[in-house]
């Protein structure tokens, strides 16, 4: 048994449960989401000082249009609230923070922000914070395509010479490694459109907790389970033990 804790270099977390927290408590939705922004904090914290590369949250999906305008309103305030306020602490705190996500569907000043806060903390050599907002897997691919076909349009690019490769490197995440881990909080088992390229090979953890209660000891549960698996890739256990014996680990 190989009981000692692996830390994933990326974490992607879909970001669950915040309306069903308020509901429960007889509070507005939105009550949900403001608590959800603190487990946000919480949980950044958290995978700095565990030393994890990468961390994607799911904040917005190209779906969430889809609610009453009054929630995305909301959301959309609370963003720019968190932007404003967060901006000097990650930056302390070496955290560098990446928006993924077609952002031009937002007013200008939350575009405006954005871009602010980012340049603020481009210099940070920690964690990578990538937040998905109004993000979309299928969107996401979708644009790759794009950017290739347009490549090919004016000659830069051949039409046989695309590979896996070509299509990662004109993805939204193009030059981050693929998620190691995945967490979903609020006990649904689906990806909703989240990284869909990137977690071909990832490993999925799924938790009832909601996420306004999701903490730093829930995390280590997941990154503890994840630990516990043998991650295959398509080749056999023994051959992943041999090739973990040959080099010494
Ligand atoms: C996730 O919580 C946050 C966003 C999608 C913005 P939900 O708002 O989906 O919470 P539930 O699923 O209704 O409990
Ligand atoms: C996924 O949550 C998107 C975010 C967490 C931002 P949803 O609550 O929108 O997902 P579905 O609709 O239940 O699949
Ligand atoms: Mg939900």
């Amino acid at each position: 048994m190989n009981d000692e804790i692996k830390i994933p270099t990326h974490i992607a977390i879909v970001m669950d449960g915040n309306g069903r927290w308020a509901k429960a408590r007889q509070r507005p939705r939105f009550m949900g989401h403001k608590k959800g922004v603190e487990t946000v904090r919480e949980i950044v914290k958290a995978c700095s000082s565990l030393k994890v590369e990468c961390l994607s949250l799911f904040a917005f999906s190209s779906e969430n249009w889809k609610r009453p305008e009054e929630e995305v309103k909301n959301i959309m305030g609370l963003f720019m609230m968190a932007l404003d306020r967060e901006a000097k602490a990650l930056a302390r705190n070496n955290v560098r923070l990446e928006i993924i996500g077609d952002i031009s569907q937002f007013s200008e000043k939350l575009q405006k922000k954005i871009k602010k806060v980012e340049n603020y903390t481009a210099k940070s050599t920690g964690l990578r914070l990538i937040i998905a907002a109004n993000y979309g897997g299928r969107w996401d691919i979708t644009e790759s395509a794009k950017k290739l076909a347009r490549k090919i349009q004016s000659k830069q690019l051949d039409t046989d010479s695309i590979t896996e490769e070509s299509i990662s490197n004109h993805l939204a995440t193009r030059g981050i490694p693929d998620p190691d881990l995945f967490i979903r909080t609020g006990g649904e088992k689906r990806i909703s459109n989240f990284l869909i390229w990137q977690m071909a090979y990832t490993e999925l953890y799924f938790t009832d907790v909601l996420w306004p209660d999701f903490n730093p000891e829930e995390l280590n549960k997941a990154i503890a389970d994840y630990s516990s698996r043998q991650r295959r890739f398509g080749k056999t256990g023994e051959q992943v033990i041999a090739e973990k014996s040959s080099k010494g680990d």
